[in-house]
């Protein structure tokens, strides 16, 4: 008996160690290493097709027996400003031209959104045992759903009013996302500026009024961290950044590379990208959108204006137009591939038994 064994069992791991769901960076392959290894792979489908939700969770399937978890983004859809996307795109096509990346235009009025509720139904016949979201809640219908279909729920909060908002609506689970954390914030209640709160003071604060188990997010890397953690009192932690520079992970290699030399001050907070807030290593993309005098538009529509600039990027191995998601701890674990990092932490955090 050790003190994991109940969010062990429940989870059907081995380790109380998750690898974060990390849209635009985890493959199937990564997901699969990490079960397969005895922790918790999350895949992300977070805003995809019914159709590619499908490919990915039957992938991940053929490559590993073991239960993962499947994340989706819970937010509601915004209607579209044509005014202000035309203008946006205008400035990003502008963008484009100036720097050799130049791309195709979106009919904006043609502009569609895939929701959380085109995917639950999917994720229910696939069986997929653990379902983990962000960015809200999904609605009571939908919720009542997953929960019929005997998932374990794992929501996320940023702040402890979100956590217990999640907890009163019943999930299993919530992941406590710390100002640290790479990538978009959780966050979803909009009636108080955006939360900033430390994994340190929010680990504890959600625990002292929720006796669900948390699991704690942000700039956790390596066996002293994650020791840390534990000793707060997190039942598990879930880990991102760590796994970005790896075989398995879909960032281009400039992008691995900044990832991998990164200061602790190299990242920022910023919605140039998507509209919503989410931390990634500050680059030209950000400063121009910043200094352009346009305000981003809300998420998920900046996201898919800026889409086709950062596919181009990409296409060109340029980090400096296109996200560059991080946390504000650098992966200290240098290793090629998912599952020798994941032994590694193992073995630092003397979690072997
Ligand atoms: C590249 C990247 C993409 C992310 N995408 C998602 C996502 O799709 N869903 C989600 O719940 N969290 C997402 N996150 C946030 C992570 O779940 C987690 O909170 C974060 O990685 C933890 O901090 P760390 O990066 O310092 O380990 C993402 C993070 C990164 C770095």
């Amino acid at each position: 008996m050790n003190r994991f064994d109940s969010i062990t069992q429940k989870l059907q791991i081995q380790y109380p160690i998750v690898q974060a769901p990390m849209l635009g960076v985890t493959t199937p392959e990564m997901v699969a290493a990490i079960a397969n290894e005895g922790g918790l792979g999350s895949l992300p489908v977070g805003g995809l097709s019914p159709e590619k939700t499908t490919e990915l969770i039957q992938k991940t399937k053929q490559l590993t027996q073991r239960p993962f978890a499947v994340n989706l983004f819970a937010h509601a859809i915004p209607e579209v400003d044509l005014a202000k996307a035309s203008q946006m795109q205008d400035f990003l096509v502008g963008l484009g031209k100036k720097y050799g990346l130049e791309f195709p235009e979106l009919h904006l009025e043609t502009l569609s959104f895939y929701s959380y509720k085109t995917q639950i139904d999917i994720l229910i016949a696939e069986q997929i045992p653990i379902v983990s979201f962000t960015f809200g809640i999904p609605d009571d219908e939908w919720l009542q759903k997953l929960k019929a279909s005997g998932a374990i729920l794992i929501g996320t909060a940023t702040c402890l009013e979100e956590a217990l908002l999640l907890d009163q609506k019943g999930v299993d689970m919530i992941t406590a996302q710390g100002i640290e954390a790479g990538g978009h914030r959780g966050t979803f209640l909009e009636t108080i500026p955006l939360p900033q709160v430390g994994v340190m003071a929010l680990v504890p604060q959600i625990m002292n009024r929720i006796g669900k188990p948390v699991l704690a997010s942000g700039a956790i890397n390596d066996g002293k961290t994650i020791k840390a953690a534990f000793a707060m009192g997190a039942s598990a932690v879930q880990i991102g950044t760590a796994f970005i520079a790896t075989t398995e992970s879909l960032a281009i290699p400039a992008y691995q590379q900044a990832v991998l030399t990164a200061k602790d001050t190299d990242s920022q907070l910023t919605l140039a990208f998507s509209g919503r807030w989410a931390r990634g290593l500050q680059n030209q993309f950000m400063t121009e959108v910043e200094h352009s005098g346009f305000t981003p538009l809300p998420y998920p529509i900046q996201n898919s204006l800026t889409t086709a600039l950062r596919q181009k990027a990409q296409q060109l191995n340029k980090g400096d137009f296109t996200n560059l998601w991080s946390g504000q701890s650098a992966p200290k674990i240098h290793l090629p591939d998912c599952a020798a990092i994941f032994r590694e932490l193992i073995r630092q955090a003397e979690l072997t038994y």
